[in-house]
């Protein structure tokens, strides 16, 4: 294993380079979640790996979302939004709703979505779905981390896509 430290300054705490982390990050294996929020007919969504649960009781998700995203701006007007974990079936809509070039109503061309009891947007098919009313946010650094309160869930038996190393991934056994 290599361990990476750069030195600070003088008496100072040693820090990683932000490659290193970013590289450690890389390694794991992932899942992957397109996170959505809708308000009066706008919707807009993201795919993330920054999924978290924070608490079972109360049941509680955390994600973290760059704060120039124009899906924070709906997740703050609607008080909600929700968390679409996709199966190894769902990486196009994985790609999709990571492209810059294709934003808000535009991605919606992928898979079949309803809207669930918050507002939000919600993915059919996936691994789970989480439906998340909107209870906190916390900046930190480039992102905004959205914690949401779970008031309705659906899910599948189908398999986990995952992300590693920049690329989507199937679960295998061994
Ligand atoms: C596998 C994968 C994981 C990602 N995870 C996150 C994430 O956790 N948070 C985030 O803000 N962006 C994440 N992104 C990047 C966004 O999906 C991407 O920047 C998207 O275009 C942002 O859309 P927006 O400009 O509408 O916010 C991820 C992208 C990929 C491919």
């Amino acid at each position: 294993m290599t361990v990476q430290t750069t030195r600070a300054g003088e008496g100072e705490r040693p820090v990683v380079a932000t490659d290193a982390f970013r590289n450690a990050m890389g390694h794991l294996a992932m899942p992957v979640a397109v996170v959505a929020a809708g308000d009066g007919g706008e919707r807009d969504a993201v795919t993330t790996t920054t999924l978290c649960s924070a608490s079972v009781d109360p049941p509680t998700l955390i994600v973290s979302v760059n704060r120039h995203s124009p899906l924070n701006a709906l997740a703050e007007r609607s008080r909600a939004f929700s968390v679409n974990v996709l199966t190894d079936e769902q990486a196009t809509i994985g790609r999709v709703f990571s492209d810059a070039r294709r934003t808000g109503e535009r991605r919606f061309g992928q898979g079949t979505w309803t809207t669930g009891a918050t507002g939000s947007p919600l993915l059919e098919d996936t691994l789970a779905t989480f439906d998340c009313e909107l209870v906190q946010t916390l900046d930190y650094g480039p992102n905004r981390i959205l914690i949401g309160r779970v008031v309705a869930i659906g899910f599948g038996e189908k398999q986990p896509l995952l992300y590693r190393d920049g690329f989507f991934r199937r679960l295998t056994t061994s």
